[in-house]
């Protein structure tokens, strides 16, 4: 009788046991777009420094597809034992319900919330060779020819698909929609002049406006970003009714113990406090401002919010699938 009790004891204990040694070995970050885009330049940025802090490499896999929902839906299925995580964002955990009624997971429901990275304001970027020079030709040209125009985004349901919906709504515009595996290789297109315009993450088009290979006509914000001084805002264009941001943030599986998220939150708050990881977030336009969300619980009610806000505008612009 003493054996088994002792046997059950160490059964009982063996989670907790691992959890307390974690991590012994690299922890897998998904993220669910294509290497370089601006996803992966936040994950990459703060997976570096919670490495240093957790003591075991964070280690990104891209995992690309449906809107990002490919990843995610790979990494909500994985073991919730703390050694795969994610950058999720709006668009897979705010979106993607309204688009995908099939959808493999439930933002609200299937997650351990580990905090937010970074909000990531939207801008309205366009090839060099676009016929207009500010966001008020931008708009009239686009009303006028916006049958003619291609548009690139990161699938149905990404934060590019999700916010251009939005702005062809307003401008009462249907362009033809073109899908990538991310707005990393949207941008390599916008640059080359394949596609006409875009709303993307400002994380991944500061260096390429600072060079002058794409036009920005405007950021969605209220005021304009410290990160591009000269881009006027959407209001100050005359659009005052686009104003949109984004955000991405580390989720780990359900069922990942709290002793985990835990460890898992404080390596990435270091990583935000870090003086030389929040210069490099904020010299790309990063708004680190949203620190309610950057605890669990924060995440967790900023996710049922953003469910519930996207899935109302994705309807009302006639993106959202039909149930
Ligand atoms: C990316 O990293 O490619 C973007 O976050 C995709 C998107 O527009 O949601």
């Amino acid at each position: 009788m003493r054996l088994f009790a002792l046997l059950l004891l160490a059964a009982l204990s063996l989670p907790q046991r691992a959890a307390a040694a974690w991590p012994e070995r690299p922890v897998t970050m998904i993220v669910p777009f294509a290497a370089g885009g601006p996803t992966d330049v936040v994950a990459r940025i703060v997976g570096e420094h919670m490495s240093r802090t957790l003591g075991q490499q964070v280690v990104i896999e891209n995992v690309a597809g449906a809107g990002g929902t490919t990843g995610i839906t790979r990494a909500a299925q994985s073991a919730p034992d703390g050694y795969t995580i994610m950058m999720g964002h709006m668009g897979t955990h705010g979106a993607a319900p309204a688009v995908y009624p099939g959808l493999k997971y439930d933002p609200v429901k299937d997650f351990a919330p580990v905090g937010m990275a970074a909000g990531t304001p939207i801008v309205i970027v366009a090839k060099k060779a676009f016929p207009a020079k500010d966001l008020a030709e931008f708009v009239a040209y686009a009303r006028k020819n916006g049958d003619k125009l291609n548009e690139g985004h990161a699938g149905v349901g990404s934060v590019s698909f999700t916010t251009c919906s939005l702005l062809n709504s307003v401008l009462g515009i249907k362009p033809t929609r073109v899908v990538y595996r991310g707005t990393g290789p949207a941008l390599n297109d916008l640059v080359s002049g394949q596609i006409d315009y875009m709303c993307d993450q400002i994380v991944n088009l500061v260096p390429q406006i600072q060079a002058g290979t794409i036009r920005a006509y405007a950021v969605a914000l209220p005021a304009r970003s410290p990160a591009l001084p000269d881009v006027p805002t959407t209001k100050e264009g005359g659009l005052p009714e686009y104003q949109v941001s984004a955000w991405n943030a580390v989720f780990a599986p359900k069922g990942t113990p709290r002793e985990i998220v835990t460890r898992l939150n404080g390596a990435l708050l270091q990583a935000l406090a870090d003086p030389a990881t929040r210069k490099r977030l904020l010299d790309l336009g990063a708004d680190l401002s949203d620190t309610a969300s950057q605890s669990p619980e924060g995440l967790q009610k900023l996710v049922e919010s953003e469910v519930a806000r996207w899935s109302k505008v994705l309807k009302e612009t006639g993106a959202a699938a039909p149930k």
